[in-house]
């Protein structure tokens, strides 16, 4: 996983917590790493996921809630770091249906390596529907980027999930009367 991810995740532990938490749960974690992640660089998203679970333990807030906040913070990051992604989309569902076919697919041009999960999306009237697929299972994170989306583009927009037994997440949008 892009280190970005991993900044963004730690800057924001030590926002909402503090620099000693920081330093807790990369202590705690014990990240093969060490811990000292660059936005360029690349490393396993398993030492994201072990972050996430230490500072469950210490905050006592479990790990879902936690992934699904940082995918709505880290979508308020994308926004500042990417702007050129969102000129011109008029509506949160033309923007989310865009995911694979337009932003993720610039992603990895600017990003050969990076590792991204597989949305298919299909469009209805007043509704939208995205399969998340990852064999990373980051589903949670799929959530919070989506609610970060609807929020971002002004709400109205009713987001359930729908866990598959194979592990893929089906998302359903729907516009509020
Ligand atoms: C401007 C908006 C966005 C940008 C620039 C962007 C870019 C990225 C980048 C750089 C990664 C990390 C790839 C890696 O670590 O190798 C990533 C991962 C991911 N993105 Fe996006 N993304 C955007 C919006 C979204 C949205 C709105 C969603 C949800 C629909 C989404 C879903 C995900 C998920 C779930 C992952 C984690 C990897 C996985 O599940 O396998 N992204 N994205």
């Amino acid at each position: 996983m892009k280190g970005m991810v991993f900044t963004e995740f730690l800057e924001m532990v030590e926002m909402k917590f503090s620099a000693d938490m920081v330093d807790d749960i990369i202590d705690d974690s014990a990240p093969p790493s060490g811990g000292a992640y660059t936005a360029v660089g690349t490393y396993d998203h398993v030492e994201l996921v072990n972050m996430v679970v230490a500072l469950s333990k210490r905050c006592d807030i479990p790990v879902p809630t936690l992934v699904q906040v940082f995918g709505e913070h880290l979508f308020g990051r994308f926004h500042t770091l990417y702007p050129t992604f969102f000129a011109g989309q008029a509506s949160v569902m033309d923007f989310l249906e865009g995911i694979e076919t337009v932003i993720h697919t610039e992603v990895r041009k600017l990003y050969p390596d990076a590792q991204l999960p597989q949305f298919d999306c299909t469009r209805d009237v007043g509704g939208l529907q995205m399969r998340y697929s990852s064999p990373r299972h980051f589903g949670d994170l799929a959530e919070g980027l989506i609610k970060g989306a609807v929020a971002h583009f002004g709400g109205g927009v009713q987001v359930s999930r729908l866990d598959q037994d194979n592990g893929d997440i089906v998302f359903d949008l729907r516009t509020l009367a």
